[in-house]
């Protein structure tokens, strides 16, 4: 072995024995007596699951969607939506579903009804049920509670305290004193430590799924193979014969309601389950007690039940009568598809980034996938064509005759309910996306190769012909339609040099006409200091673009230089961007300017030197400074002049 590799070797054991010894040191462990001191000292360290689940998410921090966060009015109506950093850099758009949640285990930890309620998640699939389930349990996954050492249900040891005494120990600790000892800490206690029971050896342990402490998962299983032994531990035949009948020590308390005591017990797609399977669950959550193997009393159980299901089992699951006892016990939530364009464009940075490869994704790739998932969960509206109401649901102006649309988002929701409970899942989006990539040798996708991947898709997989048509239209047509407008406002501002610097130039020139126009004073030249009217024939040429003309004029330049003016009070940069309706005319305004040389320029086969130059500057644009790489750049432009130009 070479002498780099002992060394490093070395070092790697030291480490080992390093955080071996660091969490030797730090962890409690001693008698009944001991652990009273501890909590003398910070009654804090007692709590019920649903306290320490709360306080372990809400540690890592909590906000408020602030003033200035545009999607504070455009998404949430003015609502100032908690957000917790828990969930932040793995959830996106699901503020409301979260908070609905937190809602719940705040309730639940301040003792009310809801700690004695399953929490179901309910969604379509792929809508980050498990994702969220999986995220949930993780705030556990290495926190430490104390607990009665040798008992399989890590039972709070202050249940020791006999009943009567509680009242007075509740007081002088300052804490509330729940439940009972499990049978298997009984029979210690009386065997072992002849009931006294300050001598209990009390430990120190962290919450670990893997290690079956604290967590548990129930997958669904078939009507052969369920058994309540799954949920609450079995005899053990082997010892059967050892002990006397009823004797604890032949207990196997090890099934998910012993493991999830203290900390949660998640039912995976629950009702797939037989419901017999789930009478457990009345008793765990009205009673805070389950049935024990063979003949002994019910168990003490403190957990957070969580549980998830899709639509139709859960349509199947509440129209049986039988059932009512459970969904009496039911905090449902519902887990919808995320409609908000930005967010969902988040889900498959986040899912690629984790992926390994590198691929090159061109610019709008992921934007158009999610364009037409998100397309596909709307419902229809009266009010507005399904690509606005996306653009609305996004937060985005819409401009119409000069004028951001008003069509109120509160409005479109409540006229569509259950939306976003259906459509295209986020797995069905991520296979297109994977699909388009591994035809790719050199690892490139692009818009075009997605919109591919996902008509394929659709025509394969989807079975529902309504639907399925549906899908189409919606790729074919208005992802399609929008994508060729994305396609030739972003070829042409690349033919044009230093675009932001000139739309920011035209725009500062307009606004000082439209305020001379409107405060009908003169401008000075910004150069000559010379006085000029403003200039009407400039004016024009910007408000045509957007289809304003006539007397709608004056009210549009008055409107802006209102706009300009209540910015510049509160001293906010004045950007070319700022103000919708004008960004949108100047920018169409420059690509009128270059659309025909930019079309000549990208169709022609054969280009003279000038437009050689041009069209290299160009391609050197785009992949500079707008993301694209040899290949995807020339898949564009070709698209372009296929479909973008059509010679008629
Ligand atoms: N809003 C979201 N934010 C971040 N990731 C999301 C979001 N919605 C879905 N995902 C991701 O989508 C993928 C699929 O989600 P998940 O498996 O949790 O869905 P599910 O609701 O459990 O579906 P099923 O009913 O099919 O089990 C996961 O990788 C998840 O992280
Ligand atoms: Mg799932």
């Amino acid at each position: 072995m070479s002498k780099t590799k002992n060394s490093s070797k070395k070092e790697l054991l030291d480490l080992i024995k390093d955080q071996r010894s660091k969490k030797k040191q730090k962890k409690f462990s001693g008698k009944f007596s001991d652990y009273l001191e501890e909590v003398l000292k910070d009654p804090g360290i007692v709590k019920t699951s649903h306290r320490r689940l709360y306080d372990a998410i809400t540690a890592e921090g909590v906000e408020k969607l602030g003033d200035d966060d545009p999607r504070k009015v455009s998404i949430f109506d003015g609502e100032a939506i908690k957000t917790y950093d828990y969930f932040q850099s793995e959830f996106f758009g699901m503020e409301k579903v979260i908070s609905k949640l937190m809602n719940y285990l705040r309730s639940a930890a301040l003792r009310g009804e809801e700690s004695r309620q399953v929490l179901l998640l309910m969604g379509p699939v792929g809508a980050g049920k498990s994702a969220l389930t999986e995220h949930i349990k993780s705030a556990l996954e290495g926190q430490r509670y104390f607990c009665l050492k040798g008992d399989p249900q890590r039972g709070e040891p202050l249940q020791l305290i006999p009943r009567s005494l509680r009242s007075v120990f509740e007081e002088k600790l300052g804490v509330k004193i729940e439940g009972d000892i499990s049978p298997v800490a009984r029979h210690l206690l009386l065997e072992e430590m002849s009931g006294e029971y300050e001598n209990f050896p009390v430990e120190e342990l962290t919450f670990s799924q893997r290690a079956r402490r604290g967590v548990a998962a129930v997958p669904p299983m078939d009507a052969n193979s369920q058994d309540v032994s799954v949920l609450i531990g079995s005899e053990d035949i082997s010892k059967i014969d050892m002990y006397p009948e009823d004797d604890p020590r032949v207990l196997s308390l090890n099934g998910a309601f012993n493991v999830g005591n203290r900390g949660i017990v998640e039912f995976i797609e629950i009702f797939k389950n037989e419901i017999e399977f789930l009478h457990t669950i009345i008793t765990a959550t009205q009673e805070k007690r389950v049935p024990s193997p063979g003949k002994n009393d019910m168990i003490y159980f403190d957990g957070v039940i969580l549980a998830h299901c899709n639509e139709a089992e859960w349509n199947r699951f509440r129209s049986e009568h039988t059932n009512e006892a459970i969904l009496d016990r039911v905090v449902k939530i519902n887990v919808p598809y995320i409609l908000e364009l930005n967010q969902e464009v988040k889900i498959y940075k986040k899912i690629l980034s984790k992926a390994d490869f590198s691929a090159h994704i061109a610019p709008h790739t992921l934007e158009i996938a999610s364009m037409f998932s998100v397309l596909s969960r709307l419902k229809d509206s009266q009010k507005c064509d399904l690509l606005t109401k996306m653009k609305i649901y996004n937060g985005d102006d819409v401009i119409e005759q000069g004028r951001i649309k008003k069509v109120d988002i509160k409005d479109l929701k409540e006229e569509a309910l259950n939306e976003g409970m259906s459509g295209i899942s986020t797995r069905f989006i991520m296979k297109a996306i994977d699909n388009a990539l591994s035809e790719n040798e050199r690892g490139v996708i692009t818009p075009i190769s997605v919109m591919e991947s996902l008509t394929r898709q659709v025509k394969e997989q989807i079975i529902d012909e309504d639907f399925k048509s549906k899908c189409l239209e919606i790729i074919q047509k208005i992802v399609r339609e929008e994508y060729l407008k994305m396609l030739e406002s972003e070829i042409a501002k690349a033919f044009i040099t230093a675009y932001e610097e000139q739309a920011q130039s035209l725009f500062d020139t307009y606004l000082d006409n439209a305020e001379a126009f409107t405060t009908n004073s003169k401008m000075k030249n910004r150069l000559t200091k010379e006085e000029m009217a403003a200039d009407e024939n400039f004016m024009r040429d910007i408000e045509e673009q957007i289809g304003i003309t006539g007397s709608s004029r004056e009210g549009f330049r008055s409107d802006v230089t209102a706009y300009m003016f209540a910015k510049m009070r509160k001293g906010q940069k004045v950007s070319y961007t700022s103000y919708e309706p004008l960004r949108e005319a100047i920018e169409t305004y420059m690509i009128n300017s270059v659309r025909s040389m930019a079309r000549i320029v990208t169709k022609s086969k054969t280009r003279d030197d000038d437009q050689k130059k041009k069209y290299n500057e160009m391609v050197k644009t785009l992949i500079d400074d707008y993301g694209y790489n040899e290949e995807s750049a020339e898949e564009i432009l070709t698209y372009a002049s296929n479909n973008l130009w059509r010679d008629n």
